[in-house]
């Protein structure tokens, strides 16, 4: 695949596009690029366009005034902006709040033994999240990442607006997943970063203050990284698939960090800290500070708090992999879950989503298609899903529909 003076060039074919510009940032698979008013984006395959679509141009995505919550919060205001107030269904002060129940928690060093085992299995399919204790992620570097993360958020904001997120981008500082006006806002505020592969990263929106940020998430993400690599080794046992089945389906794993910091909100029964979603990740890694429970997991119809445990991270499976129903064909589900906020107290969370290589075809695995359980999911692209999924808003499990056969 070439891209030469403007003009796509590819082995077979040749198309008569004129663009002026291109976004590698995704992959070497997923071109970006645009077209008088549209956003072009190509998925190629061995050199060869898979699939194209058109959208707006980013200039194009009108995403309306977008306020700093954490200004709002320093405003001192006794109301919230319109944007931020949800409709009544949507609100986080319903009575499906369950606030007995708790996720459960697993001791990775208990691990692969038969008790410790089943329980794993039994959090991925009643669950889809659980908590890990003896991670074998030091402590210290925990906390060290969460005070620098929190340093980061505590910056003025022209400091964090030196690393912006574009409108309908998903690296740097701002809000992910607004795509148009009349759309409701998250009372959170994001620092998004690309990891691994390297060609995902985006340097210039790496923060160099704190001085100690970047050379602190780089020894994070590949702690981080040893552990889904293990934890996908338990999970293939609980599935009864050899533990390298994952990390030899995914080839060299995509990473990437959110960090999401919750200010204090002045009528947080109104407000949504995260829109309910699932992630887009085959596993998720949360590490949250102590504030109080924000996090919340849809089970049986009802949120259920995740209480923050004292150096604990929370897994969950994503859209990809165990919650996955896709390559499990729906054994173990993705589970949604939001974040809400509270009126007294600031949250910060740090979140790693790592997934299969974009060029990566997923589709259930054999194993588990039966005549009982039939295909439930067309194999697909993980790029293309991952397009896919950033450029819809967070709305629930819908980005799944994408892989469903109908
Ligand atoms: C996420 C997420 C929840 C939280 O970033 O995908 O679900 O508690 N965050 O910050
Ligand atoms: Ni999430």
């Amino acid at each position: 695949m070439q891209v030469d003076h403007g003009q796509i060039r590819t082995k077979k074919s040749f198309l008569p596009l004129k663009l002026d510009g291109w976004d590698k940032s995704w992959s070497p698979y997923i071109y970006v690029g645009r077209h008088h008013t549209h956003k072009i984006i190509l998925i190629c395959k061995e050199d060869l366009v898979v699939t194209t679509c058109a959208m707006a141009a980013t200039a194009e995505i009108k995403i309306g005034q977008v306020d700093d919550v954490q200004e709002l919060h320093r405003m001192g205001l006794e109301t919230v902006p319109d944007r931020y107030i949800r409709d009544g269904d949507d609100r986080p002060d319903g009575d499906n709040v369950c606030a007995l129940a708790h996720i459960p928690v697993i001791d990775v060093g208990e691990l692969p033994g038969d008790d410790e085992l089943n329980k794993l299995r039994l959090a991925c399919e009643e669950w889809g999240f659980f908590q890990v204790v003896n991670h074998g992620v030091e402590e210290e570097l925990l906390d060290e990442m969460e005070n620098l993360t929190r340093e980061f958020f505590m910056l003025p904001l022209e400091e964090k607006e030196k690393y912006p997120m574009a409108p309908g981008g998903i690296q740097g500082y701002g809000h992910a997943f607004v795509f148009s006006e009349d759309q409701k806002l998250d009372w959170c505020n994001m620092l998004a970063l690309g990891v691994e592969p390297s060609f995902i990263r985006q340097p210039k929106l790496w923060p160099t203050s704190p001085a100690k940020f970047k050379e602190t998430l780089e020894r994070y993400s590949v702690e981080v990284r040893g552990l889904c690599q293990r934890l996908l080794a338990h999970i293939a046992r609980t599935l009864a698939l050899p533990p390298a089945t994952f990390r030899d389906m995914f080839g060299e794993a995509v990473q990437a960090v959110r960090m999401n910091f919750y200010p204090p909100c002045p009528r947080p029964e109104l407000v949504m800290g995260l829109s309910a979603h699932s992630d887009g990740s085959a596993v998720t890694v949360l590490q949250q500070d102590m504030s109080c429970a924000g996090l919340q997991v849809l089970k049986g119809g009802a949120w259920v708090p995740v209480h923050p445990v004292p150096h604990a991270l929370v897994i969950n499976v994503g859209d990809t992999l165990e919650a996955s129903q896709v390559l499990t064909n729906g054994r173990y589900r993705s589970v949604e879950h939001r974040a809400v906020t509270s009126a007294e107290q600031d949250r910060l969370s740090v979140v790693t989503f790592y997934a299969p290589a974009y060029d990566v075809e997923l589709g259930p695995l054999p194993e588990f298609v039966t005549d009982e359980a039939p295909c439930r999911y067309r194999r697909f692209n993980h790029g293309e899903y991952s397009r896919h999924y950033v450029t819809s808003r967070l709305e629930g499990k819908k980005t799944l529909e994408f892989a469903k056969i109908n």
